[in-house]
């Protein structure tokens, strides 16, 4: 495993680090399997776990709970979120503060977040949504130094909207924040134009999640793809989505295909959807959602394999496909 700075703070984080959204909530989750799954991560040096309180309403933070107490040894870095009081994704531009984080609120539910992971503090505390007009009121920002005073949280960070890298640029410059999490992969590569730019800039840690698209940039999708009813990817992966993003991960794949062939070399689309976005530095650290074991060895192995070379990294520079927020896409 190979590790970069966490922006400012000092830690040293795994480059392939851990998202646990799906075994908070996605059908088909098996705490065993999902402990099983950490463990190994942990074993072979991964050390960023990303979590939030509605994954599962406490049910992932639980899981990231019981894997820090069974490595009381290893230092693992702990990132959780809170989320909005209107239970609204993504944050709608018309709500002011005081409707998605007013200052109870994120002490109310830090302290349930701890008590769900049985935990004495985490390491980060991220805002679950995010727009850039809420910097107009700083108490958020009050209440979360307030809880770092008293050593429950230790960084402070916000997470992005889906496709809105741009709103989170004015949050990175006013210097006040850690990190940021926004979507990166081969396909929502807009993080780039002036999100990384400014945390370079700032030095503020980038967390690149959803590298997998939700699962397209696996491969694994296909026209017909359906998950059992109470699974949200239904609720995402609608027609309108999902049959442009065959279309693309199909593309990738035939080229893929031709790239290995030419070069004598046996890369899979997770590998390359996670070496794509290792070869930019402004990420500290990418978070794939994996339940499984095979998915863990494949994910850290492919970021073993490091950087991407040159020009096969130039050739899906061409596959950016800007998207727009849309009533499904929350
Ligand atoms: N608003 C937010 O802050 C927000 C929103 C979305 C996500 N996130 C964070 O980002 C993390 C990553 O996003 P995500 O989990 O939604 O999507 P993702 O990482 O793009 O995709 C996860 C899917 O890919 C599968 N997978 C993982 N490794 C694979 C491999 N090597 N081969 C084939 N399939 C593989 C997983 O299967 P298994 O699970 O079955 O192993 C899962 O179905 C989340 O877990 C969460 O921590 C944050």
């Amino acid at each position: 495993m190979r590790y970069r700075q966490f922006g400012r703070t000092g830690w040293e984080v795994s480059e392939i680090g851990y998202g646990m959204w799906g075994m908070g909530g996605w059908s088909n989750s098996d705490d065993h399997e999902s402990l099983g799954s950490l463990q190994a991560a942990v074993t072979r040096g991964c050390n960023f776990f990303d979590t939030a309180q509605v994954y599962g309403e406490g049910r992932s933070e639980n899981l990231l709970g019981q894997t820090v107490r069974a490595n009381r040894d290893k230092r693992l870095y702990t990132a959780t979120k809170v989320p909005p009081r209107n239970k609204q994704w993504p944050a709608p531009s018309e709500c002011g503060l005081q409707e998605s984080y007013p200052p109870d609120h994120i002490e109310e539910l830090v302290h349930r977040s701890l008590e769900n992971a049985r935990l004495e503090s985490f390491d980060l505390m991220q805002f679950h949504t995010w727009n850039d007009e809420w910097l107009r009121d700083d108490r958020w920002l009050y209440k979360l130094d307030d809880l770092r005073s008293h050593r429950l949280i230790s960084a402070i960070g916000i997470s992005l909207n889906r496709w809105e890298p741009w709103n989170g640029v004015r949050a990175v410059r006013t210097g006040q924040i850690d990190s940021v999490q926004v979507i990166y992969n081969i396909f929502d590569q807009n993080p780039e134009d002036d999100l990384f730019p400014a945390c370079e800039e700032m030095n503020v840690a980038v967390i690149a999640r959803v590298p997998f698209d939700e699962g397209t940039l696996t491969g694994t999708l296909t026209n017909d793809s359906k998950w059992p009813e109470s699974d949200w990817r239904n609720t995402y992966f609608v027609p309108e989505n999902l049959i442009p993003s065959v279309e693309r991960a199909n593309a990738l794949k035939v080229f893929l295909r031709g790239w290995n062939r030419e070069h004598s070399t046996e890369i899979s689309m997770p590998e390359m959807a996670l070496r794509f976005i290792l070869t930019n530095p402004a990420v500290s650290t990418i978070i794939p959602g994996m339940r499984k074991l095979s998915h863990v060895e494949a994910n850290i192995a492919a970021g073993d394999a490091g950087p991407l070379p040159a020009e096969l990294y130039a050739e899906l520079k061409k596959h950016r496909w800007v998207r727009k927020p849309t009533p499904w896409s929350q």
